[in-house]
């Protein structure tokens, strides 16, 4: 066992709720990044290099829900502006384009930049030309256009990153934006969070741009987060896109980073663990981050003292479970209708021995089909929307799987409609 996890000298001390120090929940910040080294060092290298104007791939994180894909993408963010990189952060929303939201994170970049840099008239015209490449909205939303503003001062250039066609204005702004950055002796990272939300044509001109860009050596890089078929998404789009990403899976945590991760900050807060109590967090959490702190939480609050000790766990568990099911899972299955939740738990049924050690179970859609008594062709408007939904994933053709851990477990114990 880590040492941080000893016995502290002082046993019984009582523990404070208001000091309870982990942080169940979307993109909360943990109190320990336990596990992740090897994704900071990686990080670190490619910002090197890619100052340096030496090939580098952008990079792709993919993940189920929960394990962190979010909080990772902010460190690295922090990492970057750290080296003095100009950044900007976006999360793609089904049926969003990417015009807007690429055009204040790249407003943000410059913005970081700009105190930098020698010449304020060269940041100058590249914003110009990012405000023409913003005001280029895709027509149907010229309403919406006359009442929004980029908030960029400057007026807009012409004949740059404006034709209307993305994938040339994105290629066009890219280059400028970087240009930017090697005056400065930088990059730019552009972060795009939930990045298999983004439509097909912003996916293609994405990829083409980071093609083009990591052919000169322009110092821009996008990193990017997703769902484990985001992969498939990209490839789908360009055949070249696996040669064009480095892809790094984010994976639940190991017993040491669990331990880690519930050890370490209360060791700040003066609280130890007994071993026991540690082996049964990890039963219960699998090592998923989300549960991690969501189990270790609430045993905080029940342990009357330090050492929290394996009979706190088994206290504090259904409270831990309830609030999952309420905050994790269930906000995710009312997204559901009532015939995509007959597929989920069809689904379930079926990996009903296997989810405690695997991820992600993938299974076959004609099980399913034969489950439901029904033809598979009549099941694919339940399974498209399941997968836009981004509830499940289809990581090989003919497989589904849950894009949410533990969620064929959660599903079991959920009562059917009918009774
Ligand atoms: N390396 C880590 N160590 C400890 N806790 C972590 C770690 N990474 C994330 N967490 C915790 O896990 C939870 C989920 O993190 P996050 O929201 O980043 O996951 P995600 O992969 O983005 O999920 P989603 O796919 O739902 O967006 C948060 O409560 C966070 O504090
Ligand atoms: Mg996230």
């Amino acid at each position: 066992m880590s040492t941080v996890c000893a016995r502290s000298p002082d046993t019984v001390r009582d523990m404070d709720p208001v000091r309870n120090p982990y942080a169940p929940g979307a993109g909360q910040r943990p109190p320990e990044l336990a596990g992740r080294d090897r994704e900071l060092g990686v990080f670190d290298v490619v910002l090197e290099r890619v100052a340096r104007g030496r090939p580098e791939r952008s990079l792709i994180l993919t993940g189920l829900r929960g394990v962190g894909k979010t909080v990772l993408l902010n460190t690295l963010r922090s990492q970057a502006i750290g080296r003095l990189w100009g950044t900007g952060k976006i999360e793609a929303r089904p049926g969003q384009s990417l015009r807007r939201p690429v055009s204040a994170a790249l407003h943000m970049a410059a913005r970081e930049l700009a105190p930098h840099h020698r010449a304020p008239d060269r940041v100058d015209t590249f914003l110009s030309v990012l405000k023409a490449f913003a005001l280029r909205d895709n027509p149907s939303t010229a309403r919406l256009r006359e009442r929004w503003q980029p908030g960029i001062d400057v007026p807009a250039a012409s004949g740059r990153a404006d034709s209307g066609d993305i994938e040339i204005d994105l290629v066009e702004l890219f280059t400028d934006a970087a240009s930017v950055a090697t005056d400065v002796g930088t990059g730019i990272a552009l972060f795009i969070d939930e990045m298999q939300d983004l439509a097909p044509a912003d996916v293609s001109a994405l990829c083409a741009a980071c093609h083009e860009l990591s052919q000169t050596g322009a110092p821009l890089i996008v990193v990017g987060a997703g769902l484990p078929h985001l992969p498939a998404v990209l490839s789908a789009s360009k055949s070249y896109s696996e040669r064009l990403f480095r892809y790094q899976r984010i994976d639940r945590l190991d017993r040491d980073a669990a331990d880690r991760a519930l050890c370490a900050p209360a060791g700040r807060e003066g609280v130890s663990y007994d071993a026991d109590a540690l082996d049964a967090l990890y039963a219960a959490s699998g090592g998923y981050p989300y549960f991690v702190q969501a189990y270790g939480k609430a045993t905080w609050d029940h342990a009357p003292g330090s050492p929290v000790t394996v009979a706190d766990v088994r206290v504090a568990a259904p409270e831990a479970e309830a609030e999952l099911a309420v905050g994790f899972f269930g906000s995710r299955y009312e997204r559901a209708t009532p015939a995509e939740r007959e597929y989920m738990r069809a689904m379930a049924m079926l990996t009903a021995d296997g989810d405690h050690d695997d991820m992600s179970l993938a299974v076959p859609t004609a099980e399913i089909a034969r489950a439901l008594g029904r033809r598979p062709a009549s099941l694919s408007p339940a399974r498209d929307a399941l997968i836009k939904k981004g509830l499940i994933y289809s990581g090989e053709r003919g497989t589904v799987a849950f894009t949410v851990p533990h969620f064929g477990r959660y599903l079991r114990t959920q009562p059917t409609p009918d009774g």
